[in-house]
Protein backbone atom coordinates (compact mmCIF):
# COMPACT_ATOMS: atom_id res chain seq x y z
CA UNK A 1 0.00 0.00 0.00
CA UNK A 2 1.46 3.29 -0.55
CA UNK A 3 -1.05 5.79 -0.97
CA UNK A 4 -1.80 8.07 2.14
CA UNK A 5 -4.04 7.21 4.32
CA UNK A 6 -7.17 9.24 5.94
CA UNK A 7 -5.68 8.22 9.45
CA UNK A 8 -2.44 8.93 8.67
CA UNK A 9 -3.33 12.41 7.37
CA UNK A 10 -4.66 12.75 10.67
CA UNK A 11 -1.94 11.85 12.44
CA UNK A 12 0.44 14.19 10.15
CA UNK A 13 -1.42 17.53 10.44
CA UNK A 14 -2.35 16.86 13.88
CA UNK A 15 1.59 17.18 14.56
CA UNK A 16 2.00 20.52 12.93
CA UNK A 17 3.57 23.25 15.05
CA UNK A 18 4.99 26.37 16.15
CA UNK A 19 8.68 27.10 17.07
CA UNK A 20 8.90 29.03 19.93
CA UNK A 21 11.80 28.03 22.43
CA UNK A 22 14.72 30.10 21.47
CA UNK A 23 16.78 31.99 18.78
CA UNK A 24 20.35 31.52 18.12
CA UNK A 25 22.62 34.50 16.97
CA UNK A 26 25.75 35.54 15.09
CA UNK A 27 26.25 38.19 18.27
CA UNK A 28 26.25 35.34 20.96
CA UNK A 29 26.76 32.22 19.36
CA UNK A 30 30.22 31.06 20.80
CA UNK A 31 32.95 31.19 18.04
CA UNK A 32 34.40 28.33 18.88
CA UNK A 33 31.67 25.13 17.79
CA UNK A 34 32.83 22.37 19.79
CA UNK A 35 32.36 25.10 22.75
CA UNK A 36 28.82 26.14 21.28
CA UNK A 37 28.13 22.15 20.92
CA UNK A 38 28.82 21.56 24.79
CA UNK A 39 26.30 24.23 26.04
CA UNK A 40 23.54 23.13 23.87
CA UNK A 41 24.42 19.43 24.94
CA UNK A 42 24.55 20.55 28.62
CA UNK A 43 21.19 22.56 27.68
CA UNK A 44 19.72 19.43 25.99
CA UNK A 45 20.41 17.37 29.31
CA UNK A 46 19.53 19.91 31.49
CA UNK A 47 15.90 20.41 29.92
CA UNK A 48 15.44 16.80 30.29
CA UNK A 49 16.33 14.53 27.02
CA UNK A 50 17.68 11.33 28.27
CA UNK A 51 18.96 10.35 25.04
CA UNK A 52 21.01 13.46 24.07
CA UNK A 53 23.96 11.83 23.23
CA UNK A 54 22.26 9.88 20.46
CA UNK A 55 23.14 10.69 17.28
CA UNK A 56 22.73 9.86 13.82
CA UNK A 57 25.65 8.88 11.80
CA UNK A 58 25.24 8.74 8.40
CA UNK A 59 27.61 6.57 6.20
CA UNK A 60 28.06 5.72 2.12
CA UNK A 61 28.93 2.25 1.46
CA UNK A 62 30.94 1.33 -1.85
CA UNK A 63 27.84 1.60 -3.91
CA UNK A 64 27.91 5.01 -3.02
CA UNK A 65 24.46 4.09 -1.32
CA UNK A 66 23.64 6.32 1.95
CA UNK A 67 22.35 4.43 4.97
CA UNK A 68 22.03 6.15 8.91
CA UNK A 69 21.64 4.75 12.22
CA UNK A 70 22.11 5.98 16.12
CA UNK A 71 25.26 6.16 17.82
CA UNK A 72 25.62 7.29 21.37
CA UNK A 73 28.48 10.52 21.53
CA UNK A 74 30.94 9.86 24.37
CA UNK A 75 33.34 12.13 24.27
CA UNK A 76 34.89 14.94 22.18
CA UNK A 77 38.74 14.11 21.80
CA UNK A 78 41.27 13.67 18.97
CA UNK A 79 40.05 16.58 17.23
CA UNK A 80 36.94 15.47 17.60
CA UNK A 81 33.12 13.95 18.16
CA UNK A 82 34.01 9.94 19.45
CA UNK A 83 31.69 6.81 19.24
CA UNK A 84 32.38 3.22 19.77
CA UNK A 85 30.93 0.66 18.06
CA UNK A 86 31.96 -3.24 15.81
CA UNK A 87 35.04 -2.93 13.48
CA UNK A 88 33.74 -5.45 11.44
CA UNK A 89 29.91 -4.27 11.51
CA UNK A 90 28.21 -2.56 8.63
CA UNK A 91 28.86 0.92 9.06
CA UNK A 92 32.76 0.14 9.45
CA UNK A 93 32.60 -1.23 6.12
CA UNK A 94 31.04 1.40 4.80
CA UNK A 95 33.82 4.07 6.88
CA UNK A 96 36.79 1.86 5.07
CA UNK A 97 34.71 2.45 1.75
CA UNK A 98 33.88 6.20 2.30
CA UNK A 99 36.10 7.67 5.19
CA UNK A 100 33.95 10.69 5.28
CA UNK A 101 30.26 10.98 7.18
CA UNK A 102 27.66 13.06 9.32
CA UNK A 103 26.31 13.30 12.46
CA UNK A 104 23.13 14.30 12.85
CA UNK A 105 21.32 15.37 16.75
CA UNK A 106 17.65 16.55 17.08
CA UNK A 107 16.76 17.76 20.57
CA UNK A 108 12.90 18.28 20.49
CA UNK A 109 12.66 19.71 23.93
CA UNK A 110 14.97 22.45 23.06
CA UNK A 111 13.36 22.61 18.76
CA UNK A 112 17.35 22.40 18.08
CA UNK A 113 19.02 20.32 15.74
CA UNK A 114 22.67 20.17 14.67
CA UNK A 115 24.58 18.73 11.75
CA UNK A 116 27.88 17.63 11.58
CA UNK A 117 29.92 16.65 8.51
CA UNK A 118 34.08 15.54 8.41
CA UNK A 119 36.27 12.47 8.13
CA UNK A 120 36.33 9.51 10.31
CA UNK A 121 39.60 8.00 11.49
CA UNK A 122 39.28 5.31 14.12
CA UNK A 123 39.94 6.10 17.53
CA UNK A 124 43.84 5.61 19.44
CA UNK A 125 44.06 2.43 20.59
CA UNK A 126 44.45 3.78 24.07
CA UNK A 127 41.45 5.63 24.09
CA UNK A 128 39.44 2.88 23.09
CA UNK A 129 40.98 0.42 25.63
CA UNK A 130 40.27 3.24 28.18
CA UNK A 131 36.51 3.49 27.12
CA UNK A 132 36.29 -0.50 26.89
CA UNK A 133 37.36 -0.94 30.42
CA UNK A 134 34.95 1.43 32.00
CA UNK A 135 31.73 -0.08 30.28
CA UNK A 136 29.97 -2.38 32.59
CA UNK A 137 30.68 -6.19 32.25
CA UNK A 138 27.59 -7.68 30.69
CA UNK A 139 28.21 -5.06 28.01
CA UNK A 140 32.00 -6.39 27.36
CA UNK A 141 30.64 -9.69 27.09
CA UNK A 142 28.27 -8.39 24.41
CA UNK A 143 30.85 -7.26 22.44
CA UNK A 144 32.64 -10.85 22.34
CA UNK A 145 29.52 -12.36 21.67
CA UNK A 146 27.83 -10.43 18.66
CA UNK A 147 29.13 -10.29 15.25
CA UNK A 148 27.31 -6.88 14.72
CA UNK A 149 25.41 -6.57 11.73
CA UNK A 150 25.47 -10.39 10.40
CA UNK A 151 23.00 -12.29 9.87
CA UNK A 152 21.46 -14.99 12.87
CA UNK A 153 18.63 -17.20 12.59
CA UNK A 154 17.06 -16.55 16.12
CA UNK A 155 17.42 -14.44 19.24
CA UNK A 156 17.74 -18.05 21.01
CA UNK A 157 20.82 -18.45 19.11
CA UNK A 158 21.79 -14.91 20.16
CA UNK A 159 21.35 -15.70 23.56
CA UNK A 160 23.56 -18.92 23.16
CA UNK A 161 26.20 -17.47 21.86
CA UNK A 162 26.60 -14.77 25.07
CA UNK A 163 26.00 -17.28 27.26
CA UNK A 164 29.15 -19.34 25.90
CA UNK A 165 31.34 -16.49 26.36
CA UNK A 166 29.70 -15.60 29.57
CA UNK A 167 30.97 -19.11 30.51
CA UNK A 168 34.26 -19.27 28.86
CA UNK A 169 35.40 -15.90 30.64
CA UNK A 170 34.16 -17.12 33.62
CA UNK A 171 34.51 -13.81 35.54
CA UNK A 172 37.91 -12.99 34.31
CA UNK A 173 38.66 -9.44 33.18
CA UNK A 174 37.98 -8.59 29.37
CA UNK A 175 40.34 -6.88 27.56
CA UNK A 176 38.75 -5.02 24.45
CA UNK A 177 38.65 -7.51 21.52
CA UNK A 178 40.24 -6.40 18.09
CA UNK A 179 37.65 -5.93 16.45
CA UNK A 180 35.56 -3.65 18.73
CA UNK A 181 36.42 0.23 19.33
CA UNK A 182 36.18 3.97 18.72
CA UNK A 183 36.21 6.47 16.00
CA UNK A 184 36.82 9.74 15.93
CA UNK A 185 34.52 12.03 13.46
CA UNK A 186 36.65 15.05 12.83
CA UNK A 187 34.13 18.50 11.61
CA UNK A 188 34.93 20.70 8.91
CA UNK A 189 31.29 21.64 8.59
CA UNK A 190 28.92 22.17 11.71
CA UNK A 191 25.50 23.69 11.92
CA UNK A 192 23.32 24.71 14.44
CA UNK A 193 19.52 25.23 13.75
CA UNK A 194 17.08 26.20 16.20
CA UNK A 195 13.44 26.35 15.44
CA UNK A 196 11.92 29.82 15.19
CA UNK A 197 8.10 31.34 14.89
CA UNK A 198 6.97 31.37 11.17
CA UNK A 199 9.09 28.89 9.93
CA UNK A 200 12.38 31.86 9.92
CA UNK A 201 14.25 29.54 11.80
CA UNK A 202 17.80 30.35 12.90
CA UNK A 203 20.93 28.84 10.75
CA UNK A 204 24.45 29.61 12.12
CA UNK A 205 26.90 27.37 10.15
CA UNK A 206 30.77 27.24 11.06
CA UNK A 207 32.46 26.33 8.27
CA UNK A 208 36.40 25.60 8.41
CA UNK A 209 38.63 27.04 6.52
CA UNK A 210 41.99 26.39 5.54
CA UNK A 211 44.11 28.57 7.87
CA UNK A 212 41.92 26.26 10.45
CA UNK A 213 39.53 29.26 11.31
CA UNK A 214 36.04 28.86 11.51
CA UNK A 215 34.18 30.95 9.49
CA UNK A 216 30.89 31.32 10.75
CA UNK A 217 27.94 32.53 8.11
CA UNK A 218 23.89 32.64 8.70
CA UNK A 219 21.88 30.36 6.24
CA UNK A 220 18.26 30.79 5.30
CA UNK A 221 16.00 28.83 7.03
C1 LIG B 1 19.76 4.98 21.31
C2 LIG B 1 20.68 4.06 20.52
C3 LIG B 1 22.03 4.06 20.80
C4 LIG B 1 22.89 3.23 20.08
N1 LIG B 1 24.23 3.30 20.33
C5 LIG B 1 25.08 2.57 19.59
C6 LIG B 1 26.50 2.74 19.75
O1 LIG B 1 27.00 3.58 20.51
N2 LIG B 1 27.30 1.94 18.99
C7 LIG B 1 26.81 1.02 18.11
O2 LIG B 1 27.59 0.31 17.47
N3 LIG B 1 25.48 0.87 17.92
C8 LIG B 1 24.60 1.63 18.62
N4 LIG B 1 23.25 1.51 18.42
C9 LIG B 1 22.77 0.52 17.43
C10 LIG B 1 22.92 1.10 16.02
O3 LIG B 1 21.90 2.05 15.76
C11 LIG B 1 22.91 0.01 14.92
O4 LIG B 1 21.76 -0.78 15.03
C12 LIG B 1 24.14 -0.89 15.00
O5 LIG B 1 25.30 -0.17 15.34
C13 LIG B 1 24.37 -1.63 13.70
O6 LIG B 1 24.55 -0.69 12.66
P1 LIG B 1 25.26 -1.06 11.27
O7 LIG B 1 24.69 -2.41 10.86
O8 LIG B 1 24.88 0.03 10.34
O9 LIG B 1 26.73 -1.14 11.52
C14 LIG B 1 22.37 2.35 19.09
C15 LIG B 1 21.01 2.39 18.79
C16 LIG B 1 20.18 3.25 19.48
C17 LIG B 1 18.72 3.30 19.10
Amino acid sequence: MNTTTPLLNTILDGIRKDYTKGNLNEDTVNEDPFQQFEFWLKEAIDGGNHHANAMTLSTVDSALQPDSRVVLLKDISEGGFTFFTNYTSKKAHDMVSHPKASLLFFWSEMERQIRIQGVIKRLSEKASDEYFETRPYESKVGALASKQSQKIASRAILEELYAEKLKEVENKSIVRPANWGGYVLIPSKIEFWQGRPSRLHDRICFTLQQNKIWQIERLMP
